[in-house]
């Protein structure tokens, strides 16, 4: 019965803390989201973008050459969201720290937003320094299940 307890306080604690994807996991993810092939960027770019913006950890957060930035998506506190202490156009209308849970929702509808902006795909420094190459979507073979 103790056992029992710990095990269930274990994945209580599991759940409530966020969580670092794996790049299938995320594959299933991106693609329920319905982001495979968003402006014509393939869920292969996508995962590009997030493994180089956050490392696939929901938690990502980063102070960097003046912007804060959130989440999986590597969101501009400056731009995108709001922290409440910078001053933010928050394009998204949201709070940045909606971007730090395990809930990937609304970090996919503000990347859809900056993927539809002006800049693109572009609006993201490090997609055009790593992810703009030419690359076989071949995620879809990596990750298939049996
Ligand atoms: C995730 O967040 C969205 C709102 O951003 C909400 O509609 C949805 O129910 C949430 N999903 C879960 C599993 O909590």
């Amino acid at each position: 019965m103790k056992a029992l307890v710990v095990v269930f306080f274990y994945f209580l604690m599991e759940a409530d803390e966020t969580r670092k994807y794996s790049k299938c996991e995320l594959y299933e993810e991106l693609t329920k989201h319905g982001l495979d092939g968003y402006t014509g960027i393939g869920v292969g770019h996508w995962i590009c973008l997030i493994l180089f913006g956050s490392g696939y950890d929901t938690e990502y957060y980063k102070f960097s050459d003046g912007h804060p930035y959130y989440g999986l998506f590597h969101l501009s506190g400056l731009k995108w969201c709001s922290n409440g202490r910078h001053p933010s156009e928050n394009l998204c209308k949201i709070d940045c720290d909606n971007f730090l849970d395990d809930n990937i929702s609304d970090d996919v509808e503000c990347a859809k937003k900056v993927a539809a902006s002006k800049g693109g795909m572009m609006s993201w420094k490090h997609f055009g320094e790593y992810c703009t190459h030419p690359m076989p979507e071949i995620v879809f073979w990596e990750c298939k299940t049996e």
